[in-house]
């Protein structure tokens, strides 16, 4: 490995171009790979009618005898008589009755797949022009975007020898649209690249090994977001900056470890589009008071402490900042497209490690916010770190507030790697936190918060333990976070299922950017 290279992240931000398609005859379109859709009923969709009609019905030939549009399944055909493109990749839509934007959004990401392996430079995608029930096109076309961003993702950082042959080719996805809509694909195509800009950012953190991906190194790539968009300013405090502000919670996970502890404090403001009206604009003044503050845990690695973890799987405790992670994934979005609102990124990040500095059983510490808190089991450190965070959210005077934290195993038992927990006693906010999940495909499941659960929380010599005993584990992680947060609204995201993937396809994944992008999106 090349401890000499000093910047891993270099292909952050690598640029996926994208453009429209309004001409009307398709089939005569110059591009490398071309998507057409087909429903299971064997319905083709108006790309491949008009394309199956210029080659003499090969399409029609091919949906009776092979192609049954399961959904999200592709076949490749070459050279079609009278077609321009040298390949079209059927892809299937599922049953027509069925069709959905979550369908859709998976059809995407099979053509994308299906273009990356086919290692094409650019490709047109027809399938944002089928309708389905409640969506638009801009919201088609940000799957397009970011399914292709997504698709192009590879990671490659830390391999002695890159493979430079195998990166995915495809840098350009077009999009074929009727003229009335190409301002709003256009806008979508937008919001799709940069959030797959933003997922990869959050994958290359999460993947990198906790040797590289320190504290130091994700206060680093704070500022280097800071450096690359005027409207985000960092500020990383250090050891004793974050000791000067009674943080003791957070100082005792971070002592048992060689590694100096950081606190990001990441401001983004966007600027807030022309008024047109002056009514509108007092509107929508009334929708965001004070910002929304994203406060994600960043252990770049938990070795449990002294509770330690077992050996097997250890490693993929690396993971435990892809809440940190998000966060800045998000911070680098929402910059790229300038949204008009006001966000704060907090993010408490070190080490969970074995030393004799290190939080022992029974050990008692105080949090920024006076309650003290018996550590009764030191691998249940995110809660620790996390806890003074959000205290110092409260400065902000915030119209809500969202923490990340790949937190309890618990979560992953509940929920498995399908939906994140979400935990909030604010109707509101956990509906539109779900609506947001929905609509981009990353979805959270609400998970109950009532105040028996507190009982568990109990402890003999503090204001309350670390941790609730084995039964909903997860409930009482969150429980444990309600106390530090009642000063605001807020919410929980647990992404200890969603976050990454273990086995063959060891990753990350980036959630939980779209969900939180989406919901940002809805907010501006
Ligand atoms: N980072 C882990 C949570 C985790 C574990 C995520 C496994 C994904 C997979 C967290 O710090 C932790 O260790 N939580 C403990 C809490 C327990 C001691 C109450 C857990 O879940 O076991
Ligand atoms: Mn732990
Ligand atoms: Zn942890």
């Amino acid at each position: 490995m090349r401890d000499n290279r000093k910047n891993y992240l270099t292909n952050i931000g690598s640029q996926m171009d994208f453009s429209t398609n309004t001409s009307v005859s398709i089939h005569q379109t110059k591009t490398a790979a071309l998507a057409a859709g087909i429903f299971a009923d064997g319905v083709l969709s108006p790309a491949a009618d008009v394309i199956d009609r210029a080659c003499g019905g090969a399409i029609r030939d091919l949906v009776k005898s092979e192609f049954k549009g399961k959904t999200g399944s592709t076949l490749v055909l070459r050279n079609l008589q009278g077609v321009s493109a040298p390949r079209i990749v059927l892809v299937g839509l599922g049953k027509q009755s069925e069709y959905s934007a979550r369908v859709h959004a998976k059809a995407e990401q099979a053509f994308a797949a299906a273009c990356v392996q086919l290692r094409v430079v650019e490709a047109t995608s027809t399938l944002v022009s089928i309708a389905c029930p409640e969506s638009t096109v801009q919201d088609r076309a940000r799957s397009a975007g970011s399914a292709a961003t997504d698709a192009a993702y590879y990671y490659d950082e830390t391999m002695g020898k890159p493979d430079v042959d195998a990166r995915p080719k495809l840098k350009k996805i077009s999009v074929w649209i009727g003229k009335s809509d190409q301002a709003a694909t256009e806008k979508g195509l937008k919001e799709g690249v940069a959030l797959g800009q933003g997922v990869s950012l959050a994958r290359t953190l999460g993947n990198l090994p906790g040797n590289i991906c320190t504290p130091t190194y994700l206060g680093d790539s704070a500022k280097k977001l800071a450096k690359q968009f005027s409207s985000i300013k960092v500020n990383v405090l250090d050891q004793k900056q974050i000791a000067a502000l009674k943080m003791g919670s957070f100082l005792s996970v971070a002592k048992g470890s060689d590694q100096p502890p950081k606190f990001i404090v990441l401001h983004y403001k966007g600027k807030a589009p022309a008024k047109t009206a002056s009514k509108t604009s007092s509107k929508q003044h009334a929708k965001q008071q004070g910002p929304v503050v994203l406060v994600g845990k960043g252990i770049t690695f938990d070795s449990g402490g002294v509770s330690i973890k077992p050996a097997a799987t250890m490693d993929e405790m690396k993971f435990d900042m892809c809440g940190a992670a998000s966060v800045l994934g998000t911070f680098q979005t929402i910059a790229q497209l300038g949204l008009p609102l006001e966000v704060i990124g907090l993010i408490p990040t070190c080490e969970n490690m074995v030393s004799g500095r290190a939080n022992k059983p029974g050990d008692v510490v105080t949090s920024m916010s006076g309650q003290t808190i018996e550590i009764l089991n030191t691998d249940a450190e995110g809660r620790l770190i996390l806890c003074d965070a959000l205290t110092y959210a409260e400065r902000f005077k915030p119209s809500a507030v969202i923490d990340i934290a790949t937190l309890t195993g618990a979560c992953v038992v509940a929920l498995g790697g399908v939906n994140s927990g979400l935990f909030s006693k604010d109707d509101a906010l956990a509906e539109s936190l779900l609506k947001a999940g929905k609509q981009s495909g990353d979805t959270a499941w609400r998970m109950p918060m009532d105040d028996a659960y507190q009982e568990q929380l109990k402890s003999n010599f503090a204001d309350m333990a670390n941790i609730g005993g084995m039964p909903a584990g997860s409930v009482t992680a969150a429980c444990f976070l309600s106390r530090f947060t009642k000063a605001y609204r807020w919410a929980h995201l647990d992404i200890a299922g969603t976050a990454w993937k273990g086995g063959a396809t060891k990753g990350s994944t980036g959630r939980p950017v779209p969900l939180l992008v989406q919901y940002l999106l809805n907010q501006a």
